[in-house]
């Protein structure tokens, strides 16, 4: 049966549908509400507004829950390889052997970046942050391959270029930020294992590939690789309803997730960290910074907008932080202040309150610490393991018969119309 919502106004009732979700989440469809009513709708940082039908992942922010086309995300943290779960995401279903093979050779057909893309790294002022660099070397990769005639294999080819040339980019970059030779991928690594040995292995002193590491890193990238329609995602769909090049839509993603209130919080978390050790390790001085309104400092990796209780993500991270120190017998500092920080404010009458939980990054750069990835690369290893959600999304939206240029409206507050006064009047 057809559900509606009434809107009454000046004595006037319009009838708008409810759209219901396959998991019972219900919106109300205002799209003819501006042709039958002349208003719009006001929703500062769209906390309201649906912005598409998607099919690709599933969050409940009051339980808790995550999964990718409908497996939680605990299964595959679990089970999955990382290049599985980016199959599963881009189209929709887990591949057979097959299919996989099929793939893997795919992305490591496309995994080399053409030479001359070397100088662009070196020309970038030294201190340069490496996300400012990813954003504009992704947008770049359309003048080193340019469209091809066929769509569907433009899209294709782009889309594996992008998931194996990124990973060694990102690679290549912190190669020639240190200075040393840039390792090549190799085709009998697997999509994590190869990351790892691009990053670390030198001709001094031969990478030794672990499997905690390894095993790490899968997880790591699996609990990022989809969000729904998180700020970054969003850029990613708002850019590419222009329809620009996936190269130019994923650099959009980039530049968002660079944000300290996104991706940007991992780094955030590992310097807020390092400021309490350095301060002798107050954590009750922290959280009490963090609810002083008059202080903008907020508790980083806390809180979200969909989560009102633990992101499950934080909690799968937070185990594989445990397992990771423990199995490599490391003994970070940082983790006992993060655990400290963490009872403090969960206790804390205004964190309760306001429904602040640890997030996916509160306990992940202390992962990425782990592994040997450096502080200022933790958004890089975030923007690798959304890059699937982004092109995943990305795909949904242009295969979408009813999708439109996105282009939201406002309210004009500004001044009323009035006379250009010459120079000399003014
Ligand atoms: N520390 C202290 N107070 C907080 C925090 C925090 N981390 N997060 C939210 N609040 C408070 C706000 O001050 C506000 O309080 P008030 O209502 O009394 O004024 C209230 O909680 C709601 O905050 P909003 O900013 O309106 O919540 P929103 O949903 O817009 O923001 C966000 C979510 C940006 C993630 C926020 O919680 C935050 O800034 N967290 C810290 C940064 C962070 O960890 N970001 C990573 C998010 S996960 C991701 O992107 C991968």
């Amino acid at each position: 049966m057809d559900e509606y919502a009434t809107l009454t106004y000046n004595g006037k009732e319009i009838l708008l549908p409810v759209i219901t979700g396959s998991e019972g989440e219900k919106a109300i469809d205002i799209s003819s509400l501006r042709a039958e009513t002349g208003f719009i709708t006001l929703d500062p940082g769209y906390a309201n507004t649906g912005s598409c039908l998607s099919a690709i992942t599933f969050m409940d922010g009051e339980k808790g829950i995550l999964r990718y086309r409908g497996i939680p995300v605990e299964q595959l943290a679990e089970h999955s390889s990382f290049k599985e779960t980016v199959y599963l995401l881009i189209n929709g279903r887990l591949p057979n052997r097959n299919e996989l093979t099929r793939f893997s050779v795919m992305l490591n057909d496309n995994s080399l970046v053409h030479t001359d893309l070397k100088t662009f790294f070196q020309n970038y002022p030294r201190g340069a942050h490496p996300m400012g660099i990813l954003s504009s070397m992704v947008n770049a990769l359309r003048s080193f391959y340019p469209a091809l005639d066929s769509h569907e294999e433009e899209i294709n080819i782009t889309m594996t270029r992008l998931l194996s040339k990124v990973r060694t980019m990102a690679a290549m970059s912190y190669k020639i930020s240190r200075g040393h030779e840039i390792v090549f991928p190799r085709p009998d690594l697997t999509y994590c294992e190869n990351f790892l040995n691009m990053m670390f292995d030198s001709p001094v002193k031969p990478y030794e590939i672990k499997r905690e590491t390894v095993n790490a890193l899968r997880g790591f990238w699996i609990l990022h690789a989809d969000h729904e329609q998180n700020c970054s995602t969003s850029a990613v769909r708002m850019v590419g309803s222009a329809r620009v090049n996936l190269y130019a839509a994923i650099s959009s993603g980039i530049a968002a997730l660079w944000g300290p209130l996104h991706g940007g919080a991992n780094q955030a978390v590992i310097e807020m960290l390092t400021a309490i050790q350095k301060d002798g390790g107050n954590c009750q001085k922290t959280v009490q910074r963090a609810k002083d309104r008059n202080d903008p400092f907020r508790l980083m990796g806390f809180g979200h907008r969909v989560y009102k209780t633990y992101d499950p993500r934080a909690k799968i991270m937070k185990k594989m932080c445990d397992n990771l120190l423990e199995s490599m017998q490391i003994d970070d500092p940082l983790l006992n202040i993060a655990r400290e920080l963490e009872e403090i404010a969960l206790r804390d009458q205004y964190f309760i309150d306001h429904n602040l939980y640890p997030n996916v990054d509160f306990y992940s750069g202390i992962v990425l610490r782990a592994i040997g990835i450096p502080t200022n690369m933790f958004t890089v290893m975030f923007a690798l393991g959304r890059l699937p959600g982004w092109i995943a999304q990305w795909k949904e939206s242009i295969d979408d018969p009813h999708w439109k240029i996105a282009r939201p409206r406002q309210i004009y507050t500004g001044n009323l119309c009035y006379d250009y006064i010459p120079i000399h009047a003014r």
